[in-house]
């Protein structure tokens, strides 16, 4: 599917006119299995993902599926048919490419879709729970978009961490969020977010901020002053701002920033360590099978279309030979 304007979804286009690409020095080409879907996708379709793709461009950029060739000084390659879930250009298509360091094998026993997310949404969970945002037994966490692809991943990871979890996601989806072990779930729309927070809880110590303008303000305001953290992940609903007048005088509070991609490139060992819990997780079925929504490519656009209005709950995928 290629991209064709950065005027949104509408013009995201089937097309039949791109060869398979070939890998590169250090990449693997990949027999797509299953496209993941996430909201960068979205933001990169109206060019407002940061240092993301110009059109036109073959959209998508995760991917789970079969190694099928090995390009030049590819360091101990995987051998030809391993599955490898991973990220790289041009996923909504048959064949893309993906640098080998950052492809890796789909656990045993799993399809290529039950795969999607380890790296996006369980890893980006992960870091801004753990080594970012520092959880403790008995800590409050606030997590906005609850019901998301990170947001499903963070619920779980913050309630098996032994958080007491505050969620917010829209009304429809607050029994899915429920299950998942949040101990209370509010709407995200909600007039007086903040004060209700603050009246459950007497103070956040770690929010997962992933929706920017409708939700910063609040978050800040809900967090405990010096010892609570706010990680910021995503903007959903655009950008918000915070000043240095803000931090010192209003909202005394630890600020961290979180690119999971940026994370791999900068801190490579921190993020094999995220690598490594995400295996123990899955071994103790704390990560279970991933059960994403899987679309013919074609419905691409129609699915960008939905998780850019919020309609969507979960992890989407997309299957290029349906
Ligand atoms: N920094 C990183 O490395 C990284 C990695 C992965 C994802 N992310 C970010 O994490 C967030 C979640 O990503 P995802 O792919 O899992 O998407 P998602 O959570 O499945 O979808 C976005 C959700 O955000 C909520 N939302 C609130 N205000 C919105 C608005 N004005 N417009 C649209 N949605 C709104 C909606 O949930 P409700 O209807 O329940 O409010 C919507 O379903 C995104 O901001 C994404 O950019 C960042």
């Amino acid at each position: 599917m290629v991209q064709l304007t950065h005027e949104g979804p509408e013009d995201l286009t089937l097309t039949t006119d791109r060869s398979r690409p070939n890998p590169g020095p250090g990449e693997y080409l990949i027999r797509v299995g299953a496209a993941g879907v996430n909201f960068a996708d979205v933001m990169q379709t109206r060019g407002t993902y940061g240092g993301g793709p110009r059109a036109p461009y073959v959209a998508g950029f995760e991917a789970a599926g079969e190694i099928v060739g090995v390009g030049p000084d590819v360091e101990s390659p995987l051998p030809l048919g391993t599955h490898v879930v991973g990220a790289g250009p041009g996923a909504f298509a048959q064949y893309m490419t993906m640098p080998a360091a950052g492809a890796i094998p789909v656990p045993s026993g799993w399809s290529d879709a039950e795969a999607l997310g380890l790296v996006l949404n369980w890893a980006t969970a992960l870091a801004a729970l753990k080594p970012l945002g520092e959880i403790r037994t008995g800590e409050v966490v606030l997590v906005h978009a609850a019901a998301g692809g990170v947001g499903q991943a963070a619920v779980r990871l913050a309630h098996h961490y032994g958080a007491r979890v505050i969620a917010t996601a829209s009304p429809a989806k607050h029994d899915t969020v429920r299950a998942l072990g949040a101990d209370v779930v509010l709407d995200s729309a909600h007039p007086h977010l903040a004060e209700e927070i603050k009246r459950l809880t007497g103070g956040v110590d770690l929010v997962l901020e992933s929706v920017g303008r409708a939700t910063f303000e609040a978050s800040l305001s809900v967090t405990k002053p010096f010892t609570g953290r706010v990680v910021v992940f995503g903007a959903a609903s655009g950008d918000a701002t915070l000043t240095t007048h803000d931090l010192i005088f209003t909202h005394q509070v630890q600020v961290k920033g979180l690119h999971i991609g940026a994370l791999a490139t900068a801190a490579p060992s921190l993020y094999q360590a995220l690598l490594r819990e995400i295996d123990t997780l899955i071994d103790q079925g704390t990560y279970p099978p991933g059960t994403p929504r899987v679309h013919p490519l074609a419905e691409g656009p129609a699915v960008l279309r939905q998780l850019e209005a919020g309609q969507t709950r979960g992890k989407h995928a997309l299957d290029p030979w349906r």
